[in-house]
């Protein structure tokens, strides 16, 4: 076991889905896959194993933020060998052409994070957190399998949920091609790059930051299930 995940070595995939929330980890499991086992409860933080159209997929909740999703990306890899990772987590849009339940695949992050200054900024080097082509290939092809459509595009890993200079931030970022905000795959690209193993992000879009609209539970539920689908085929 490692410090915060209490498996067993082999009781995890090499493909893990990485939803932030645990009860998603759980609806996850228990909704896709087949022959399914509870590997870790510490601190609440599930994760399950279990059988998807043939593949062993793991699927492990990170919590929120970077720090957090750090420290279950650091372990999976490695002390448990996870190899394929996908982020399956919510968005906020600032792109009036982005709308709630919209699905993107999330090519490349930029963040103003602590851990990625800690880095190399005292280097003066902004480290680019990109995912790997080979599951951004793979998702897209997933998704028009399913005829679901995506957009392709980069999203901003922000510290701060709730930010008091959000409205300057998010309007600059919107200049330079930067169209929705969450808060963890900067950190889980920059692990993948470290470590050499292959990250996603696939997002949805739960709010529309500038207009205060937020989808409901129930069209918050359906528009997962796609993301979820599409993440399920491409890991
Ligand atoms: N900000 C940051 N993270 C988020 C948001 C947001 O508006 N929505 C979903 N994750």
């Amino acid at each position: 076991m490692s410090t915060h995940i209490s498996a067993k070595p082999g009781e995890i995939a090499e493909r893990v889905l990485l939803p932030g929330d645990p009860l998603r980890a759980k609806f996850i499991a228990e909704t896709f896959l087949e022959d399914v086992q509870c590997y870790t409860s510490v601190r609440n933080m599930l994760g399950f194993t279990g059988n998807y159209k043939g593949k062993t997929v793991s699927v492990q909740g990170t919590g929120m933020g970077a720090p957090s999703i750090s420290i279950y990306v650091n372990e999976l890899i490695q002390f448990y060998g996870a190899r394929r990772l996908i982020r399956v987590g919510t968005c906020g849009s600032v792109d009036p052409e982005l709308r709630l339940k919209d699905i993107v695949i999330a090519q490349a992050a930029a963040t103003d994070s602590g851990m990625s200054r800690s880095r190399l900024g005292q280097y003066g080097i902004s480290f680019p957190a990109i995912a790997s082509f080979n599951l951004i290939k793979d998702a897209v092809t997933a998704a028009n399998h399913l005829d679901y459509p995506v957009r392709i595009c980069t999203t901003f890993s922000s510290d701060q949920f709730y930010d008091d200079l959000a409205e300057q931030k998010y309007e600059l970022l919107l200049r330079y091609g930067i169209p929705c905000v969450e808060m963890e795959c900067a950190e889980l690209f920059t692990l993948g790059s470290r470590f050499d193993v292959e990250t996603l992000g696939i997002l949805t879009v739960s709010d529309m930051i500038n207009d205060e609209k937020a989808c409901s539970a129930e069209e918050r539920e359906k528009a997962f299930t796609k993301m979820m689908q599409i993440a399920l085929d491409a890991i």
